[in-house]
């Protein structure tokens, strides 16, 4: 079986790469050839050493405020490495339209909210101000516009009574951890990674225990 060469780009302490990788077993589609954070203290990045992947930091600092000379760079490393699709797992720096646009249909993120509800920061806490019964998460193809892109596949977890954003994070992330590794196994496996055909998958991930 041929495997797509997916590289993996964090920012911190990349609990959703680790269930990447935990899925990688004999009958997975996809293979992580690279981790890449844009910030080199990343603890992700000892993840990716510890499963044997190559771990590497393309500062964003390096750059300044040159975010096109950033994403040049990033674009470079990733081609250099046969890259065939990128995986955000908690990648904390806006990609611009160069950047989106040269992975165009090549390029997932995973969000902690139903989508298109709640989009960007602060998505938990404004969920509970918000009276929102149900949470989740959220697979999705990468487009120009922050968390806006066509969804590949979601979880829902619910909003209990007393929630706090950290209680909800951890629930939400239970069920990410389950989702992002079926939804990266969709693209790669042969469903059609051009977004209009793209089917959205749900994942049952009713996480109430904690
Ligand atoms: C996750 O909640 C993800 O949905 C969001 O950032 C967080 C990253 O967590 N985009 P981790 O680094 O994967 O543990």
């Amino acid at each position: 079986m041929t495997r797509k060469r997916v590289a993996v780009l964090i920012s911190g302490r990349g609990s959703n790469l680790q269930a990447l990788l935990d899925a990688q077993g004999p009958l997975c589609p996809y293979e992580i050839v690279v981790v890449v954070s844009n910030n080199p203290g990343a603890a992700g990045l000892d993840r990716a050493r510890e499963a044997g992947v190559e771990a590497a930091a393309v500062d964003h600092r390096v750059f300044g405020k040159d975010r096109a000379a950033f994403e040049r760079s990033l674009d470079a490393f990733l081609r250099d490495r046969n890259v065939e699709l990128v995986a955000l797992a908690g990648f904390m720096r806006v990609l611009t339209p160069f950047f989106v646009n040269a992975w165009a249909n090549r390029l997932i993120n995973i969000h902690p909210s139903l989508l298109p509800s709640f989009p960007g920061l602060d998505t938990h806490a404004r969920a509970i101000a918000a009276g929102a019964k149900l949470g989740g998460c959220s697979v999705h193809w990468v487009t120009e516009g922050v968390d806006a892109g066509p969804i590949i596949g979601q979880a829902a977890v619910p909003i209990l009574p007393g929630d706090t954003p950290e209680s909800l994070a951890a629930r939400t992330l239970d069920a990410e951890h389950m989702l992002y590794p079926a939804c990266l196994a969709l693209v790669c496996g042969g469903a059609p990674l051009l977004p209009g055909d793209a089917q959205p998958m749900l994942v049952n991930a009713f996480v109430e225990d904690r």
